[in-house]
């Protein structure tokens, strides 16, 4: 998988790409991460990036020409399966966009800042906008970087251990039970007589049921698929 992640502040996303897992993704040539200063494809002499509204108000927008010059030099080298905008008022992301997204062979981000995009950006090029929560960012940036993580996780090869992004909470719906290690007594704390039984079918519904329990505690609304099911 490819992505393309275009921006104005490209330094605030070379962190999230270099470390740990999305390295090794990188390493292994499971994926790549391109990040795209939109400055450089700027033709105004000051290489400007953005411009007063139209109809006056406070904040800047950011133009038209370079975002749009930088997404056509990408779209005429591949094909995209989606050019992404990040922002506010898109839609609310979830795992199941992430599961969706990690099929896809290459995809831009586009990271918006100040009072946002010139619309015809979203009406000419942009095909799906995401917000990755009810507040404002100062911008795209770490929405993307957030993005690009929980794709790239799902690609198979890029965890260690095969199973454990299916294990993922959310992945069925449902929070994940509680994990222990070592060691099985901490200060009077107890890990439950269960997990250390090695009597994997208990284990089982054990964790079943605290993933139950938990879910309906915290986040009910995830809950509604699974009513029918019954916590101890
Ligand atoms: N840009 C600013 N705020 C954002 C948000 N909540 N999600 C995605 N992009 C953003």
């Amino acid at each position: 998988m490819r992505i393309d992640i275009l921006t104005v502040v490209p330094d605030l996303l070379e962190g999230p790409f270099s470390h740990s897992i999305l390295q090794r993704a990188h390493e292994k040539g499971l994926a790549e991460v391109h990040v795209h200063n939109i400055r450089d494809y700027s033709t105004d002499k000051h290489k400007n990036v953005d411009d007063y509204q139209y109809g006056g108000g406070a904040g800047m927008v950011m133009a038209i020409q370079p975002i749009a010059d930088c997404i056509e030099k990408l779209q005429k080298e591949r094909d995209y399966d989606e050019v992404i905008y990040m922002t506010p008022d898109g839609e609310v992301y979830e795992q199941s966009r992430a599961n969706q997204l990690s099929l896809h062979k290459n995809l831009i981000l586009l990271c918006g800042h100040y009072k946002g995009v010139d619309e015809r950006i979203r009406e000419r090029f942009i095909t799906m906008e995401i917000s990755i929560g009810s507040y404002v960012l100062s911008g795209g940036e770490l929405a993307a970087a957030v993005v690009a993580d929980s794709i790239i996780r799902l690609i198979p090869g890029v965890l260690n251990n095969e199973t454990s992004a299916l294990t993922d909470s959310f992945q069925d719906g449902l929070l994940s039970p509680p994990v222990y290690t070592r060691p099985a007594e901490y200060k009077g704390m107890k890990v439950p007589e269960v997990l250390l039984s090695g009597n994997f079918k208990k284990i089982e519904d054990y964790r079943e049921q605290e993933a139950l329990k938990r879910t309906r505690q915290r986040r009910p609304d995830l809950f509604k698929g699974t009513e029918n099911q019954t916590t101890k």
